[in-house]
């Protein structure tokens, strides 16, 4: 009877190896302890330093569960810690007990009874006890000490495992809770804030504020470099979803052969390689937004699929049979002219209806002049902020060739020569704390923009200018050169062209049309 049958302990063993929960587990050793050692009370105790926290009980009042047992106030309890095996207590022990008044079954003190208390090693550690008590005296004194030691085991094992899992719950919810931390440090101190305050771009925050405000799939269009990942960002912000995750994919840099793992995931042995099950993007963005950045770049193929998500809001992982709901709000960007990319066949009709249900194009910072003064000022801030400057400034000429220039690059291209002007402006000036960016400093704005053909070579920068060339002339002269170039290069198409030279194509259009280069056809000769 008092000897542990083979079934308990089996039971015991396969609720180690199980996906219980912490109380459950507690709950279930409790149980079969209980079933192999007839008792009235057992209580199962962690020890936190120098006191024992009960975790579990069976037979004691509620609230001993929130008491907590100092080792130098409770010698039973301090014994058993400082045992290596069993300690049974003689019924008549005058050593007071910690359960006195706290048994279920009995009010007021204990009387003579029989009690004892289970150290739980594991790998040598003291995790805790398990104390079992009964009010039928000498009863534990017949049960055989390997007995005994094999519950001990057993308990140890499954508290070692519970403590084990919550602490990786423990610090899994840490790190959760330090990305939403340093994603909202990041986003304060790192540009979260969109600047300009020109008509359009008060137009543009308005547009924000409507489409966070309404559970929609948005496209964001725009040149490179005008800010759609941070007007991006900002919706995700003002949305309902806020405290759910942000994730980022971006399309173009996605292996085509794995685009679908990627978005939708695949179990362990999907295919060649997955040696892991992993979750796709779609599931990594549950509850939250999924950012499908460069959205144009995505291969025909990975469309349909995409098409087929964001349709039934479900998701299937690769070798997987059951599909998955999930509750995601999608946002996607592209620099491209998305109708004009369905137009010439190489984007889904369809997807394209299904992404745009809220447009929102940002504009180019041609169109927005008047921010230039202060973007200017932002960027000199954190420059001088990260270069360790007392101040930093720029020369009211400087400042008025940038006004000037027709920014392909947009706020990117602004933001780069900032950083580069300042560290030139450092370099030239007499003081290192009062640094003032001149003229020179800006260099000739377009001929540092790195660009590349379609053959990947790159445009030499125009070799010489005349001293008396205007900066104006100068520029136009070099985007002619490389629009001409480009257009070479992609035989007449308009939209590689744009491609290679990281505009948009009417954009590109426009330019072009500026600089009289019409006669492609002339010019391909
Ligand atoms: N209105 C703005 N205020 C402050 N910073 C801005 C603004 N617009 C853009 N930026 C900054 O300019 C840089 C480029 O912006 P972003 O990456 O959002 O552009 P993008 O439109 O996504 O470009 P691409 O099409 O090339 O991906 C970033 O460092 C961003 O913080
Ligand atoms: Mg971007």
């Amino acid at each position: 009877m008092n000897d542990i049958t083979s079934t308990a302990l089996i039971e015991l063993a396969i609720d180690l190896t199980s996906s219980l929960g912490t109380v459950e587990r507690y709950d279930r050793l409790l149980d079969t302890v209980r079933k192999t050692i007839p008792c009235e009370a057992v209580a199962l105790l962690a020890l936190r330093g120098d006191q024992l926290k009960p975790l579990a009980l069976q037979g004691l009042s509620k609230d001993t569960l929130g008491r907590r047992f100092l080792l130098s106030e409770h010698p039973r309890f301090a014994q058993i810690c400082d045992s290596k095996t069993v300690v049974r207590f003689a019924s008549d022990s005058e050593l007071p007990d910690p359960y006195d008044g706290l048994l279920i079954d009995r009010e007021g003190d204990l009387p003579v009874h029989a009690c004892m208390g289970l150290p739980l090693y594991f790998a040598d550690r003291l995790l805790g006890i398990l104390t079992l008590d009964s009010l039928t005296a000498n009863v534990f004194d017949q049960i055989p000490r390997w007995t005994l030691e094999m519950v001990a085991a057993i308990a140890a094992a499954t508290l070692n495992t519970a403590l084990m899992i919550e602490q990786l719950q423990q610090q899994a919810s840490h790190n959760q809770q330090l990305m939403v931390d340093l994603t909202e440090q990041a986003r304060c101190r790192d540009g979260g804030e969109i600047i300009g305050d020109s008509p359009v771009m008060l137009q543009l925050q308005q547009e924000i504020a409507i489409a966070a405000s309404a559970d929609v799939t948005v496209l964001v269009c725009g040149e490179t470099g005008v800010g759609k990942e941070l007007v991006v960002r900002n919706l995700h912000q003002k949305s309902a979803l806020r405290s759910g995750p942000l994730v980022y994919v971006n399309c173009a840099a996605l292996a085509e052969n794995l685009i679908e793992s990627e978005l939708f995931g695949h179990v362990k042995g999907a295919f060649t390689g997955a040696e892991q099950a992993r979750a796709g993007k779609f599931l990594l963005a549950d509850n939250g937004t999924l950012f499908l950045d460069e959205i144009g770049e995505l291969p025909l193929a990975a469309q349909s699929k995409l098409l087929r998500a964001l349709q039934s809001g479900e998701i299937q992982p690769l070798g997987q049979d059951a599909v998955q709901h999930v509750k995601v709000r999608i946002i996607a960007a592209t620099n491209r002219d998305l109708i004009q990319e369905v137009q010439d066949g190489r984007f889904r009709a369809d997807l394209y209806h299904r992404l745009s249900v809220y447009p929102i194009t940002v504009p180019s910072l041609r169109e927005r002049g008047e921010d230039i003064a202060l973007l200017v000022g932002y960027f000199l801030e954190q420059n001088r902020r990260k270069i360790g400057l007392e101040q930093l400034k720029i020369h009211t000429e400087a400042l008025a060739d940038l006004s000037r220039y027709d920014w392909p690059g947009n706020v990117r291209e602004l933001e780069h020569i900032i950083s580069r002007s300042a560290l030139k402006a450092r370099a030239r000036s007499d003081s290192s704390q009062w640094v003032v960016i001149e003229r020179q400093d800006c260099g000739l704005l377009s001929s540092d923009r790195a660009v590349s053909t379609a053959k990947g070579a790159p445009v030499a920068p125009p070799q010489a200018v005349a001293v008396d060339t205007s900066l104006r002339e100068a520029t136009d002269n070099f985007q002619h050169q490389l629009i001409v170039q480009a257009l070479r290069d992609s035989n007449g198409n308009w939209a590689q062209a744009a491609r290679v030279l990281k505009v948009d194509r009417a954009n590109l259009a426009r330019i072009a049309k500026r600089l009289s280069i019409t006669q492609i056809k002339l010019l391909l000769d």
